[in-house]
């Protein structure tokens, strides 16, 4: 049998029933494909839900503030993902009718949307044959063919897109597109693999040859960068300092606490930095009242977090940071660390 038709048969008999499947519709599948870009499956799912019960119609998702689709967000991670999902929905509302792309040629140039998800929708929803190539299918291409190029090489990216091209089939490039997929994702599996229940373990080299754990290959080319936070969660009165952060960078247009950011690790018990909670409360008098830490990892960086929470009977006035209601919090889109923080703070 050929690659495609026992991916395919293998799909009609295995596939999951997910909410994006039954409408074809390309504005939600374009949500679920970036939701799962950076998520499983059954953590998206939710996400998923949640977000096109809020925002049923690109029309609704443009007509939204960015701070709404943020907080729907919150948790994902890479939120400029969600701003540029938020400013291609206004731009196809305002230039191009309302009327989603509906070719990869056309998709691609939408910002936020790179060959892997112009190739999802143009195949799920338009019957385009056209690849698309995400983490699942690299982890079976490489496996079944045995392919020890770096996944994330030039020469590795285009290889596999070349092969991924080359088996695609004729009659439902979209089918076929989420079967790949859908059997990296529950079959082909980083660990614990499941060889035994796989269409393709007789074709398999990576199986035959016993290799298939050590592929894909990745090379290590990001050096990771370690920041280290020091936050003043400042509580007067019942309400709580917040600071958007409008820089660039991580975390763009969320909310969260006063920062001071250091070169290395500060002792955990060291009082906070008196000269700068000056600047917040002035000369007054406050009370530590806990400190909590967090790791975060984000792809390029490792966050040190501490939370010092401090109480005070007074607070300057400050152009840039905001006092909200501990009850009104929860409105706010803010960083995962701080949602956590916030949580337990009641
Ligand atoms: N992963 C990302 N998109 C997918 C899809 N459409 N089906 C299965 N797994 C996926």
């Amino acid at each position: 049998m050929e690659f495609s038709s026992r991916i395919l048969h293998w799909y009609y008999k295995n596939q999951r029933n997910l909410p994006w499947r039954a409408s074809k519709e390309a504005y939600k599948v374009w949500i679920s494909e970036i939701i799962l870009q950076q998520t499983r499956v059954a953590q998206g799912m939710d996400y998923y839900t949640k977000f096109v019960s809020t925002f049923p119609s690109i029309n609704d998702l443009a007509n939204a503030d960015e701070e709404e689709v943020l907080k729907l967000w919150q948790g994902l991670g890479y939120y400029s993902r969600a701003r540029n999902i938020h400013f291609t929905a206004k731009y196809i509302c305002t230039h191009l009718e309302g009327n989603f792309p509906n070719n990869y040629k056309e998709l691609l140039k939408l910002k936020g949307i790179g060959p892997y998800t112009a190739a999802a929708i143009s195949s799920i929803c338009f019957k385009e044959k056209q690849a698309a190539v995400d983490g699942n299918v690299y982890r079976v291409l490489s496996r079944v063919f045995e392919i020890k190029t770096a996944i994330n090489s030039s020469k590795g990216i285009k290889e596999f897109q070349n092969l991924a091209d080359s088996l695609i089939c004729e009659e439902d490039p979209g089918d076929y597109n989420q079967a790949l997929m859908e059997l990296g994702a529950t079959v082909c599996t980083p660990k614990n693999t499941n060889c035994h229940n796989c269409p393709l373990q007789s074709i398999c080299l990576g199986f035959s040859k016993n290799t298939f754990k050590d592929l894909p290959v990745k090379e290590r080319k990001i050096k990771i960068r370690d920041r280290f936070f020091t936050y003043y969660c400042i509580e007067y009165k019942d309400q709580i300092l917040l600071k958007k952060r409008e820089e660039k960078g991580i975390w763009q247009n969320l909310y969260d606490f006063p920062l001071e950011e250091s070169e290395k690790e500060i002792d955990q018990l060291a009082e906070p930095n008196v000269s700068y909670l000056k600047k917040l409360i002035g000369d007054n008098e406050f009370s530590t009242e806990k400190i909590n830490c967090y790791k975060h990892k984000l792809s390029h960086q490792h966050l040190h977090i501490k939370i010092k929470h401090i109480k005070t009977n007074y607070l300057e006035k400050h152009d840039k940071l905001l006092l909200v209601k501990k009850r009104e919090i929860s409105k706010y889109p803010v960083p995962k660390p701080i949602e956590d923080f916030l949580l337990e703070l009641n």
